[in-house]
Order: C-alpha cells, then sequence, then structure tokens
C-alpha cells in the first residue's frame, strides 16, 4: 500500500488551481445517463472516486471517455439498471445513481451502500422520498429493488436536509408528470451546481441552494456541455496547509462565495485572508489564535468535510478551541493520531476540546477515511521531523495529486 512521507517545516509558499469539485461531479455524472445524447463534463478532477463512478456507468451499459479533465458519457447503449455489490461497497455514494436508473429504466437494483468509516450512512429519506414520487421499493438479501411505472410529481418535506437525498429526488423527478417540489432541501452548493447542469439538459428546476426546489418534470433531456464548479473543501485543506505551515498561497479558480463559514473561522485564527473574483489569497500573521467553538452543519454552516483539516490546524493554534461534529457519529477518527504526533486532543461525545501545543512532531501515522487523511497531511506538513502516512488511498478519493500541487508550494511530501 503507498504511503506519504512528509519532512515537515517548510512554509508553503505559492499558487494553486483548484480543482472541479468531487461531490458536484459524482451527481453529474449519474445525471448524464438521463440524456437521449452525449454529455461532456469539464473540469472533472481525477480522483479514486470519479473512476468508480466510470466504472458504474460502463457497468450500466454507458461509453465513458477521458481526455485531460474532459470526461465524454454517451449514455445511448444503456441496458443495464443493476449496480453490483462489489462497486457499492467501493463506493457508497453510488446510491446517487438510484433516481436516475429507475426514471431512465423503470427498475434499479442495487446492493445496500451500508456504512463507512465515518458513521452508518442510512438511506431512509432517500427511500422515502422516492417511495412519495410513486417507486415501488423491496429490501431483500442485502439489494434494493426499485420499479416505476413513470415518477408522479410530489410535494416532499425531508427531515434532514440531506445533500444526498435531495440530488436523488432531483434525478428521480427531472423526467417525470407534474412538479415536485422539495422543502428543507440541502442547500449545499453542489446541489445548485446539479440543478444547473440539468437545466442545460433541458431541466426546469429553480430553488436550489434555497431550502425549497421545484421540479417542473419534462419528457426528455439531451446532452449538454458543462464545467464543474471548484471543490471548496480542498481549496480549504490548501488554506489551512499555508497558514498551520507559516506561509502564504493564492488559490485560483477558487470559489470564494461558498466558503463563507470556512474562511470567517480563518480569519478568526489569524491570517489575512483576501478574496476577488475566482481568487483566495491567504497569509500567515505569526501565531495563530485558536477558535472558540466550530459547529459542523448542513450549508451554509461550517462544513463538516473540513472539521479534520481544521482540527489540525487549530492543535498548533494558542489557547483552546472546541469541535462539535454534528453531521457525522463517528468523524474523530483523526484524533488519535494527531495526538500520536502530539496534538492535545479530547473527545467528549460529539466535541473534540483542542488544546494548542508549541509543535508537533513527525510520527508513523494511518489515514482511516477521506478527510481525516488530509487532516494528517495538513499537520504532517508543520511537524518537526518525518511523517509516514499510510492508509492514502482514502486521501486519493478526494484530492487530486495533492503531493505534486503541496509539492509545487514548498512542501517536503513524497509518495512511496
Ligand atoms: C454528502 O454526503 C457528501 N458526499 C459528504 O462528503 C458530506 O460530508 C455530506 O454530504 C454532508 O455535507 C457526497 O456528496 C458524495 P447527507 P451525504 O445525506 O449525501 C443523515 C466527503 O468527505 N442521513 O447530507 O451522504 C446522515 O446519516 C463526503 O467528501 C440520514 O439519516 O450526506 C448524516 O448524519 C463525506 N438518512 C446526515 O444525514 C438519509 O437517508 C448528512 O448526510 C440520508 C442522510
Amino acid at each position: 500500500m503507498s504511503k506519504f512521507i512528509i519532512n515537515g517545516g517548510n512554509p508553503i509558499h505559492g499558487e494553486i488551481d483548484v480543482q472541479g469539485a468531487k461531490n458536484a461531479v459524482l451527481p453529474i455524472l449519474a445525471a448524464t445517463i438521463l440524456a437521449d445524447g452525449e454529455s461532456v463534463i469539464h473540469n472533472c478532477p481525477k480522483l479514486r472516486d470519479v473512476d468508480k463512478t466510470d466504472l458504474v456507468l460502463e457497468e450500466l451499459g454507458c461509453t465513458v471517455r477521458r481526455e485531460g479533465g474532459t470526461v465524454y458519457i454517451n449514455p445511448n447503449g444503456l441496458c443495464g439498471c443493476r449496480i453490483c455489490e462489489e462497486l457499492m461497497r467501493q463506493m457508497r455514494s453510488s446510491i446517487i445513481f438510484l433516481g436516475a436508473i429507475v426514471s431512465r429504466c423503470g427498475e434499479a437494483v442495487v446492493s445496500m451502500p451500508g456504512g463507512c468509516p465515518i458513521g452508518l450512512r442510512p438511506i431512509d429519506l432517500h427511500l422515502k422520498a422516492l417511495r412519495e414520487l410513486g417507486v415501488e421499493i423491496s429490501e431483500k438479501h442485502g439489494y434494493i429493488h426499485c420499479t416505476s411505472n413513470g415518477i408522479r410529481g410530489a410535494n416532499i418535506h425531508l427531515d434532514f436536509p440531506s445533500v444526498g437525498a435531495t440530488e436523488n429526488i432531483m434525478l428521480a423527478a427531472v423526467i417525470s408528470d407534474g412538479v415536485t417540489t422539495v422543502s428543507n432541501a440541502a442547500r449545499e452548493p453542489e446541489i445548485v451546481d446539479l440543478q444547473n447542469f440539468l437545466n442545460s439538459m433541458g431541466a426546469e428546476i429553480a430553488g436550489a441552494g434555497g431550502n425549497i426546489i421545484r421540479i417542473k418534470g419534462v419528457d426528455k433531456l439531451h446532452g449538454s456541455e458543462y464545467a464543474i464548479m471548484p471543490d471548496r473543501i480542498v481549496a480549504a485543506t490548501y488554506l489551512a496547509a499555508a497558514a498551520i505551515t507559516g506561509g502564504e498561497i493564492l488559490l485560483n479558480k477558487a470559489e470564494p462565495r461558498d466558503m463563507g463559514a470556512i474562511l470567517q473561522v480563518l480569519r478568526e485564527m489569524g491570517p489575512d485572508v483576501k478574496i476577488g473574483g475566482d481568487k483566495i489569497y491567504l497569509k500567515s500573521k505569526g501565531l495563530l489564535r485558536s477558535v472558540h467553538t466550530v459547529r459542523t452543519m448542513p450549508y451554509p454552516g461550517f462544513p463538516t468535510d473540513i472539521q479534520s483539516p481544521f482540527m489540525a490546524l487549530a492543535s498548533l493554534a494558542r489557547g483552546t478551541s472546541v469541535f462539535v461534529e454534528n453531521i457525522f457519529e463517528n468523524r474523530f477518527q483523526h484524533v488519535d493520531e494527531l495526538v500520536r504526533m502530539g496534538a492535545d486532543i479530547k473527545v467528549e461525545g460529539r466535541s473534540a476540546v483542542v488544546r494548542g501545543v508549541e509543535g508537533l512532531q513527525g510520527a508513523n501515522v494511518v489515514s482511516r477515511e477521506l478527510r481525516g487523511g488530509a487532516a494528517l497531511v495538513v499537520a504532517a506538513l508543520a511537524a518537526e521531523g518525518q511523517t509516514v502516512i499510510s492508509g492514502i488511498e482514502y486521501i486519493d478519493r478526494g484530492y487530486e495529486n495533492i503531493e505534486n500541487y503541496l509539492g509545487s508550494c514548498g512542501a517536503d511530501i513524497k509518495r512511496a
């Protein structure tokens, strides 16, 4: 298994073009099967999760071709409606295909996605919403079997603003009879990107980004050409890398408007952060200050996906910071590894109390999930001595060539 070998202490200095957003491209790739022709997706990041999604598309009978950052998907050969257990277990977020497959094929059979390191990841809200759209669903032998004689519009209220459930509803209802409204919808920017892509295919959706989305069903969708939005979580991770190493960084191709809560916490911790157009500039200004309390919340609150990299940052801040993880039940696995590097962190239920220390020491640490792994990279960049991070296949799920981007800004990081 490959590892990252990082010798800490080099300040990050340089520029990075932010990659396309993993959590936007996955539902948009699922949406391409609804078209009656080829779609062209630009700014598609090179990630393990995107590779897995390409495999799902091919398993369904689509042709997928990648040229650099552009992917061409032609669904005309679509002949399947099943996603096998192996693929579902490798990437549980393939559940996002459910609504699109049952809409396109009238049937969908997927293996239960199961949980992942950060939590049980139930899909009850997805299934409840699909049933309200007229989909018959049976769950047996570890498989979910959906059938539909045509999706009919419905007024759906989500008990929790679930990102995936909101996206599955949009993908199921976009081609349908009638109007579907989703109240208490997730408001993440990736939902807006999905709406914009679907509308570019001929859909009639409005309201994404707010908590009520209105989907006027249409008869068909055509292929479209679209560029994926910037990845706000990857952008925030690189800002944390510059802040923790006392450096400075200019991010290009970013979207600062999606990052209000993130930039507010960063400024509270001391760095000078300037934004303009698609750029974000951060310059460290000496010692980091602790942040009183960071609560992860649905958008526009502080994103759960950046909790762990910012906890690494706070571990070297002067004072005590408290992180409250309200979204996933098991998203503190990076704590033990940060403590192994000398951090002073105590977990009490959903809260982690981080007391700033003078310095971190390099150590052998294990990445157990995507964003926890990113936190270990951030910590290792500032640690004294060498850190060896194993389990980096998790990091590759969401960060494109992270060692090249950070290495181009002065970090001493190698993939072994
Ligand atoms: C998406 O996951 C993202 N993944 C996650 O990013 C992100 O952390 C999460 O949204 C929250 O922003 C993708 O977009 C591929 P949810 P998703 O449904 O859709 C509960 C990363 O690191 N829930 O909004 O699974 C659930 O248990 C990943 O890039 C139900 O109870 O998130 C959780 O507590 C990690 N029943 C909460 O809602 C359901 O049917 C948020 O889940 C669905 C969700």
